[in-house]
């Protein structure tokens, strides 16, 4: 005979199947994609970020071609791939003197690469810190266009193209 017991294990067994793959399906995460989650999910940064960057470079990460504000979007990561793109992101005039303090300024630059480029991101990406942001960031650049310029160069040669940089065109 079928009592209401039988019932509930009806419905308990495909839920336990259920968790079993959900779970699963969290493992299946690379410790990089975990990682990226991670410094995406960042409230802090993402306010910071609004508040200090995104009235350039837009919530979108799009920035504004008129104004020569480049796009981040599957763009900014591929400056992780050499250590003097890591640099450049730190040192560009709107990050170095912003009115965040290191960590902040961190925390925001991963947020940046996790959001808005993670599939850009070196293999064997390493959030930036505190430390490695104060150790640059004093340090303005003469010429920021010629940075980038020689930086594209150098990402193009390893087959990386990175968004267009109209600053300084005209
Ligand atoms: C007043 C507008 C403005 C603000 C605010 C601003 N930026 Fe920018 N950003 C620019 C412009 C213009 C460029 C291109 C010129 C340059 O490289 O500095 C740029 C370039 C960059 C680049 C290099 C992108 C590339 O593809 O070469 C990074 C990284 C960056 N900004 C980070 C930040 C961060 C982080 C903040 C907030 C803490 C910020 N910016 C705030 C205008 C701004």
């Amino acid at each position: 005979m079928f009592k209401p017991k039988h019932l509930a294990w009806a419905g308990l067994v495909p839920g336990l199947v259920l968790a079993v793959f959900v779970q699963a399906g969290e493992v299946g995460l690379s410790p990089q994609q975990s990682m990226v989650e991670t410094l995406s999910a960042s409230t802090s940064a993402y306010k910071d970020y609004m508040l200090n960057c995104g009235g350039c470079h837009r919530f979108s990460g799009e920035g504004v071609a008129r104004n020569a504000v480049p796009d981040f979007r599957n763009s900014i990561g591929m400056f992780t791939h050499l250590p003097e793109g890591r640099e450049y992101m730190i040192r560009v005039p709107g990050a170095a003197q912003s009115l965040l303090g290191n960590a902040e300024l961190a925390e925001v630059l991963n947020w940046i690469v996790a959001t808005y480029s993670p599939a850009q991101l070196a293999a064997d990406f390493k959030p930036f810190t505190a430390g490695e942001v104060g150790a640059v960031r004093p340090y303005r650049f003469d010429n920021v266009v010629v940075e980038r310029r020689k930086l594209t160069e150098r990402l193009n040669e390893q087959g990386l193209t990175p968004s267009a940089y109209l600053y300084g065109a005209n």
